[in-house]
């Protein structure tokens, strides 16, 4: 795959966007298809002096874009939307050959992306303050919900677009500034949104891309720099941990939207069909590649069999291959670190007593392409068990009653997402307030929706993302109290 087929060529650029302008600079990386590891381009690293710049014009631009009318302000973002739909076809391909998600699955996330634009852009116009009743005669006390400043944000190669979208569409349609650095492994997802926000008449300064392959260095700088009032994170909980405490010498706001260990547990009264879809969903979408992909499956002894052999005829229904041929539902993993990864856990599980159902190796279809996998006979004590996968591996533990399965459910230290099959509507009360996740989908293995609050509890962090609590992390809340009112 190459870039020279798309439709609209000025969505390929190959370095950072601050002010408005496109920055080059004398050093540059390469960016590989994950699919045949060929380079499908080169990017310039973004320089220090640029990323200050960065800053100084995002924070110079604020006062002016968060003093637009909220009229303004909002057909600009919908303006944005609409651009973004116009070239969906566009930013799917580079998404696909950047990544390596199915090309379905990347016009799915471009849509899904762009919606968050759309919502918010109607959001800014419900940014209400508040009129106090007083403790005494005179005064008059008001809270105004205010911008929080210049935001700055990383975001991650799994979704190149749509988590940039989901940071970037409440922030500005608060009022706030934005700075995002993508992903080294998919910076061109990011650089074609800037080029559509300045198509869409977002001002200089208003939203800015830098792109670098050394994210330590850039990091430091988003986190500390004392301009910056918010940084947001998509990521692992290992490097979010140590982006937070920088983000503490300036005590900024933070979202931080980390790893997650999914449970999923099909009860013994349970749709099998529909547990089998949800497990399908929620496990082999971006070939495993989600924070709330289903981690662990715990299905109850009296339907595990039938489960397992259910899901095995789906899985192996599953077309691996390169993104963009016809019928392909499982892409590569994103590079060998990845793949290898996987491979150790599948061979941990396996040399202490899990079972190979189907799959666990690679597939023919190229290097990095892993096979889907079904193992059973997990426990508690593997590796697999207690690690974030990444990879499409389903590995299934039997479990006997409720109890026993909200433990183990929760013996973990992450909180983001979790699923579970029933039909008992009690149960399903239960699990509500016993399942310690941030989401829960009941007979549902697909969430998304940028209209609900997406986010963990635990160490799968703080925040968040979508509906009205996304616009909440981007807005200070402010007292004013007026006395000698005669
Ligand atoms: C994620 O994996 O963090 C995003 C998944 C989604 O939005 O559905």
């Amino acid at each position: 795959m190459s870039f020279s087929s798309l439709s609209n060529p000025e969505l390929i650029k190959n370095s950072s966007f601050i002010n408005g302008e496109w920055q080059q600079s004398q050093s540059n990386f390469d960016v590989f298809n994950p699919a045949d590891q060929k380079s499908l381009g080169y990017v310039s690293e973004v320089t220090p002096e640029q990323l200050e710049k960065s800053i100084n014009s995002a924070h110079a631009a604020q006062k002016e874009w968060r003093d637009k009318t909220v009229d303004e302000r909002s057909a600009i973002l919908r303006k944005w939307y609409d651009l973004i739909l116009a070239n969906q076809n566009d930013l799917a391909s580079i998404m696909t050959a950047e990544q390596g998600k199915p090309r379905k699955e990347a016009l799915g996330e471009v849509v899904y992306g762009a919606k968050y634009i759309e919502w918010y852009a109607e959001e800014a116009k419900r940014i209400n303050g508040d009129y106090l009743p007083v403790n005494q005669n005179g005064r008059r006390a008001l809270v105004l919900r205010r911008p929080v400043g210049v935001v700055t944000s990383i975001t991650p190669w799994n979704f190149p677009g749509a988590m940039i979208l989901r940071k970037a569409a409440p922030a500005l349609a608060a009022g706030c500034t934005f700075i995002v650095k993508p992903s080294e492994l998919t910076p061109y997802s990011a650089l074609a949104l800037a080029q559509l926000s300045a198509e869409a008449g977002i001002p200089a300064g208003v939203f800015n891309v830098v792109v670098g392959s050394n994210a330590q260095p850039i990091g430091e700088v988003l986190t500390t720099h004392p301009k910056v009032s918010k940084f947001s994170f998509t990521g692992s909980t290992q490097v979010g941990k140590k982006l937070l405490s920088q983000c503490a010498s300036t005590v900024k706001k933070t979202s931080m939207e980390l790893g997650g260990n999914a449970p999923f547990i099909a009860f013994e009264d349970a749709d099998l069909d529909v547990a089998v879809k949800g497990a399908m969903g929620s496990k082999f979408r971006n070939a495993g590649q989600t924070c709330v992909c289903a981690n662990r499956l715990f299905v109850h002894r009296d339907i595990h069999d039938e489960f397992v052999a259910k899901l095995k005829t789906k899985v192996e229904e599953l077309k691996v291959g390169e993104g963009n041929q016809e019928g392909t539902n499982v892409g590569p993993l994103i590079d060998e670190k990845a793949i290898a990864k996987v491979e150790q856990l599948v061979a941990q599980a396996i040399e202490t007593g899990a079972q190979i159902i189907t799959g666990a190796g690679r597939s023919e279809a190229g290097q990095q392409f892993y096979l889907p996998t079904i193992l059973t006979d997990v426990t508690p004590e593997m590796d697999i068990f207690n690690s974030e996968i990444f990879g499409p591996v389903a590995s299934i533990i039997s479990f006997e009653s409720e109890e026993e399965v909200i433990k183990l459910a929760n013996q973990t230290e992450y909180g983001l997402c979790s699923y579970a099959f029933t039909q008992n509507m009690n149960r399903v009360f239960r699990l509500t307030e016993q399942l310690e996740f941030g989401m829960l989908g009941i007979n549902e293995g697909v969430l998304s929706n940028p209209a609900a609050p997406f986010g963990g509890v635990k160490e799968s962090g703080m925040g968040r993302e979508g509906g009205r609590w996304g616009i909440d992390d981007y807005l200070e809340t402010k007292y004013v109290c007026i006395g000698d009112v005669k």
